[in-house]
């Protein structure tokens, strides 16, 4: 199954969950599983804003760090700007968080609600220049389907 395809599988699976299930924590934890199974990358996980801070959330892997702040890494610069950011190698990014020294590539892409980044979704790989604009376009589709079925978040 080439990419493209994989992509179709993981958001027809996903529109599936997220129409049967109105809660967000059991949605994320299980988009997690689905991205992980369909695209089989080897980190896959939620971060959430939390005051001046992100938070760990649902997630697949390995162990993971439990908060960054805004504007640090790849997810807190993604939050500080509002827009996904694609790695193609995590040791040439300025202040990258290492959680995992197996981690190669990444990307993270924020999901809004009320036009303001309330998650941000962080996939991580153990090779390099994995992530490309097949990823991104289906990931921000993802995340885009997450903001219309948890419109309300609090
Ligand atoms: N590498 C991320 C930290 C989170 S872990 O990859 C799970 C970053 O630089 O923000």
């Amino acid at each position: 199954m080439d990419k493209n395809e994989s992509y179709r599988h993981l958001l027809t699976a996903a529109r599936g969950l997220l129409k049967d299930e109105q809660d967000r924590i059991a949605n994320l934890a299980n988009l997690t599983a689905l991205i992980k199974e369909q695209l089989g990358f080897f980190w896959v996980g939620f971060y959430e804003v939390k005051k001046n801070e992100l938070v760990l959330g649902p997630f697949q892997g390995p162990v993971a760090c439990t908060r960054i702040a805004k504007g640090k890494g790849v997810c807190g610069t993604s939050w500080a700007e509002s827009r996904p950011i694609t790695v193609k190698d995590v040791h040439e990014f300025p202040g990258h968080i290492a959680c995992s020294p197996l981690s190669q590539s990444e990307i993270v892409v924020p999901i809004f609600v009320d036009g303001q980044v309330r998650y941000v979704l962080d996939i991580d790989s153990d090779r390099l220049a994995t992530f490309d604009a097949t990823d991104e376009e289906g990931l921000m589709a993802l995340c885009e389907m997450i903001t219309e079925a948890h419109p309300t978040w609090d």
